[in-house]
Formats: C-alpha cells, sequence, structure tokens
C-alpha cells in the first residue's frame, strides 16, 4: 500500500512549518526564536519546548510496545482525531464514516473539515455488533476514514480485533481505519497496534486521560506505521506540547506508577460491576448494558427526571437520550465507592417518592 493513497490530493506537495526549534542543530547561545533570554520561571519556559519529548516518547513507546517512529504525541487524543480527519478529507469532497452511537467528536472534527458524515447505526438489540460486510456496503469511493470506537463511547461494547482487521483489509488502499482506544486498559481484548505492521491503514489512539488518571495532563498518542506519523507531524502546530508535560508522562509510565494504575483500573471494573447488579434492582430503570469501560450506559424508564433528581442533589451524570438509538438513555462515569453509594442512595429516594 502507498501512504500517499491515504492522504488528502490537495496536500501531496505539504511542507511542514520549519519552527526554530526544529532548525536549530546544535549550539549554546540561542537567538533564533525571538524569546527572553532570562529564565524567570527557573523551568526553562522563556524557551519554547521540543515538539515531541523523546524520553516522553521513548517510555510510551516501551508502553505501547511498539518503536517511538510508529507515535505521535498530541494534546490529547481529541488533537489525533482532528489530524487524521484533516489530513485524508478534503473539504466538500471526502466522507467519514462512523458508527453511531459513538463519541460526537469525530463528527464534530469531520463536519469542521466540511467532510460528510456517514453512519451506520448500531443496534443495542444485538449488543452493538459491528456486521463487516454492511459497514462496507456504507464505504462510498470518496469514504476517506472510517472510525472505530473500542470500547465505545457511550455504549461501552468492544469490537473484537477480528473485525477491526477484517474491516482493515477491505478498504487498504482507500481509507484510514481510526481505531480509538481511549478507553482499553479497563477492557481485556489486546490492542489493535498489534494489527499495525499487518494493516498500514490502521491508527490507533490512546490517551493518558482515562485510565492514568491524567486527563488534565492533555496527553494523547497517535500509533501508526511510520509514514504516516510522518504525515501527521507535518499538521502540528509548531510548538504543540507544553515543557511540563514531559516528566508527567515519564513518570506515569515508571514500573511502579504502571502497578499502581493497573491496580486502579481493577477497582474500577469491579466497582463498575457492583453498581450495575445494584442499579439492575432498582424499577427506574430498563437496561444496563454491558461494559468494557469506565461507565455504564443505562435506559431509564425516564430519563429527564432521573437527570434532573441527580442534577439537585449535585450528582451529574451524562446525558446520552439524543444519540441515535439511545432514548432514555444516560451515561454514569464510575465514580469512588461513595459517589457511586451517593447515586444509588438519590435513585432509591426518588424511586420511594415517586411510589408515595
Ligand atoms: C472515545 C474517546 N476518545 C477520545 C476522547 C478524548 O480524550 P483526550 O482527553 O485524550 O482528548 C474521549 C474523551 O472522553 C473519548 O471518550
Amino acid at each position: 500500500m502507498k501512504v500517499t493513497a491515504l492522504i488528502r490530493k490537495d496536500l501531496q506537495d505539504f511542507t511542514h512549518y520549519a519552527s526554530a526549534r526544529r532548525q536549530a542543530k546544535q549550539g549554546t547561545v540561542w537567538l533564533n526564536a525571538n524569546e527572553l533570554p532570562w529564565d524567570v520561571s527557573q523551568a526553562q519556559l522563556n524557551r519554547y519546548p521540543t515538539g515531541q519529548p523523546e524520553q516522553a516518547k521513548q517510555c510510551l513507546a516501551n508502553y505501547y510496545d511498539i518503536s517511538p517512529q510508529h507515535l505521535l504525541i498530541t494534546r490529547g487524543s481529541d488533537e489525533g482525531i482532528d489530524l487524521i480527519i484533516r489530513l485524508s478529507c478534503q473539504a466538500y469532497q471526502d466522507r467519514v464514516l462512523i458508527l453511531q452511537p459513538t463519541f460526537s467528536m469525530y463528527a464534530f472534527y469531520a463536519t469542521l473539515q466540511a467532510a460528510t458524515v456517514d453512519t451506520y447505526q448500531l443496534s443495542p438489540d444485538d449488543g452493538f455488533t459491528v456486521d463487516v460486510d454492511r459497514v462496507v456496503q456504507n464505504i462510498q469511493p470518496n469514504t476517506k476514514v472510517i472510525v472505530l470506537c473500542s470500547p465505545n463511547n457511550p455504549t461501552g461494547h468492544c469490537i473484537p480485533l477480528i473485525t477491526i482487521k477484517a474491516l482493515a483489509k477491505r478498504c487498504t488502499d482507500q481509507c484510514i481505519v481510526l481505531v480509538d482506544e481511549a478507553y482499553i486498559e479497563f477492557c481485556e481484548t489486546d490492542s489493535a497496534v498489534t494489527l499495525i505492521e499487518q494493516c498500514p491503514n490502521i491508527i490507533v489512539l490512546r490517551t493518558l486521560s482515562k485510565a492514568f488518571g491524567l486527563a488534565g495532563l492533555r496527553c494523547g498518542v497517535v500509533l501508526a506505521q511510520p509514514a504516516l506519523i510522518d504525515w501527521l507531524s507535518k499538521l502540528l502546530a509548531p510548538y504543540p506540547l507544553s515543557s511540563l508535560i514531559e516528566p508527567h508522562i515519564v513518570q506515569a509510565l515508571q514500573p511502579k506508577r504502571l502497578t499502581a494504575m493497573q491496580q486502579q483500573v481493577n477497582q474500577i471494573k469491579h466497582a463498575r460491576e457492583q453498581l450495575a447488579s445494584q442499579l439492575t434492582t432498582l424499577s427506574m430503570i430498563q437496561t444496563v448494558y454491558p461494559s468494557f469501560a469506565n461507565f455504564l450506559l443505562v435506559r431509564w424508564r425516564q430519563a429527564g427526571n432521573i437527570y434532573d433528581a441527580c442534577q439537585q442533589h449535585g450528582v451529574i451524570l451524562r446525558d446520552v437520550s439524543s444519540f441515535p438509538g439511545l432514548t432514555d438513555c444516560l451515561r454514569i462515569s464510575i465514580g469512588t465507592e461513595m459517589e457511586n453509594q451517593t447515586l444509588l442512595q438519590v435513585l432509591i429516594d426518588y424511586g420511594r417518592w415517586q411510589d408515595e
């Protein structure tokens, strides 16, 4: 496969902005970037940062079990979605195919890029199963990106690797298959990173915002074949990452912290199952969907009233009832034991009040 087949035609000759940092080779007297010479912060914040901090990159590469050349650090995986769509979709010509219901940012960035958004509707009745043949039927000649979110937000279901691979193989020279694995640490399946060598059109997104508990850091990671990573890096802003990010990434990936992360993930998974079984006993609930992430999708008898009742007691849920196929659904992030119990108590009290 030629990687240029996946790149927007009007970008084929695009070269990245040669920032002062990128251009500089070596030296000790820095007079090239219009910075102030004094380090008032005492943390070298008077200097522009390097685009991709090397040590952080190496630590991430070790964690994802791939080389640093296969990896790009971005401002959250949100930025990764934006870059991939901008790289591959020509405005007013190309299309992005998404599997609804799913995370809203895919359609958001596609619309910003003036790409048409096509949707393939998943059904809760068959556990949101993805049928490869039916997805392929929805690929148009100018479809450039197919988005698979696994585990999917907000349904919590996983897409088997065999399905991802089959789909990627069926559109090798035409589409990027973007696999968003923001929540994969909460689920037992292997990552689609293992498919990148066999399927050069797969791009995987990971993040430190979820299992690592570092949403405020804004560290997303794009993983793909080096040729695609090189292309994506051309689209990056000159200094995309704060200089303050690197030590936090390096620390988060030390063996001790990885063990702690795994323990917290196990704790969340246990709490998820416990909360799911407690919720199913409540009469106001229609369905608690199985989840492989750190949240539960729940269908209620009257979602609007439940949302308001929770809000009145300071418990904030995510209203996803306007997502296609998710009427009366709310999404619950798994909190601490106390937070989950607070939610349950609000629901129990609400149920009692309804019965009176
Ligand atoms: C599926 C999915 N992908 C990506 C993101 C964005 O994550 P980040 O914080 O890395 O930008 C989210 C955030 O909720 C998400 O649910």
